[in-house]
């Protein structure tokens, strides 16, 4: 039987440190605020923004938003990124993605300050991690990390595989492994061998975004499987890209879906604006 990692009670442990934080620094006169922009009105995007809005409320964070037509030019949204760059009173700037076809995603995150950028998506903030200089990381492997060091697994010295190379998950997630002194190898679609590889994790991080791919004959005997998809069954029931069913009687540890993973990226988001570029 594997240990469950509960990613609700810690990104609530989260969010409960940083609600004290930011009592204190709101007696010491500073408050902080996170500009969030929306172009159109994706329903899943709507979701992810009044989630984010209310964890601000709950820490004390004052959330400013940006609720913009489907139309909006890019010129028109660089505008209004060019002048909360330059507003003293904003912390923290959010584009939610995905953006309407007709604007440069690359272009927008590139134009967000970089000590600003809450999200880590900005070449300056990746390279930063890339060479281990203060900056803002991306919040899912930034909260993984968190579901690591706050459960006791130990990351120095581990076999620690992920599978998935995107630049908001894989990647930064291989620096962070790397920072922590993990040894750390990046499988992909094109990987030979893909379970051969998996089976050597002491840490097995799957972000590959199809359910239930991971069955247990990916997965060493004892192994910590982290799990960051999320999908909808055919019969409405959240699952992940691990089959969680197969591979947690052989895990020593594994974070479930809904209540592991998830819940960390809006806490670290959170933690990104209380805490700045670390
Ligand atoms: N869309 C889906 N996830 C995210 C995220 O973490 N940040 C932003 N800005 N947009 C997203």
């Amino acid at each position: 039987m594997a240990t469950l990692i509960d990613g609700k009670k810690i990104s609530a442990e989260i969010k409960e440190e940083l609600k004290e934080k930011v009592a204190k620094l709101k007696e010491e006169g500073t408050e902080i605020s996170l500009a969030v922009i929306q172009v159109g009105n994706d329903p899943a995007s709507s979701v992810y923004v009044g989630n984010k809005k209310k964890a601000c409320e709950f820490i004390g964070i004052k959330s400013v938003a940006y609720e913009l037509p489907e139309e909006t030019t890019e010129k028109e949204l660089l505008d209004i990124i060019d002048e909360l760059n330059g507003r003293e009173d904003i912390n923290g700037i959010l584009v939610q993605l995905p953006l309407p076809a007709h604007i440069n995603e690359d272009k927008v995150i590139e134009a967000i300050d970089s000590s600003k950028d809450v999200d880590g998506f900005h070449p300056m903030s990746v390279g930063a991690l890339s060479i281990g200089k203060p900056g803002f990381v991306s919040c899912t492997p930034a909260g993984i990390i968190q579901l690591l060091k706050r459960s006791n697994i130990e990351i120095a010295g581990k076999e620690c595989v992920i599978v998935g190379r995107s630049n908001i998950v894989g990647k930064p997630m291989a620096m962070l492994l790397l920072r922590e002194n993990g040894t750390v190898t990046v499988a992909h679609s094109k990987t030979k061998d893909l379970k051969e590889v998996t089976k050597r994790a002491d840490i097995l991080v799957v972000a590959v975004g199809k359910p239930k791919f991971i069955t247990a004959d990916y997965v060493k005997e004892g192994a910590v499987v982290i799990d960051v998809g999320i999908h909808r069954n055919e019969n409405n029931k959240l699952c992940g890209d691990v089959d969680f069913d197969s591979v947690e009687p052989k895990a020593s540890a594994i974070t479930p879906v809904p209540g592991g993973v998830g819940p960390m990226t809006i806490a670290m988001l959170m933690y990104n604006c209380v805490n700045g570029r670390m």
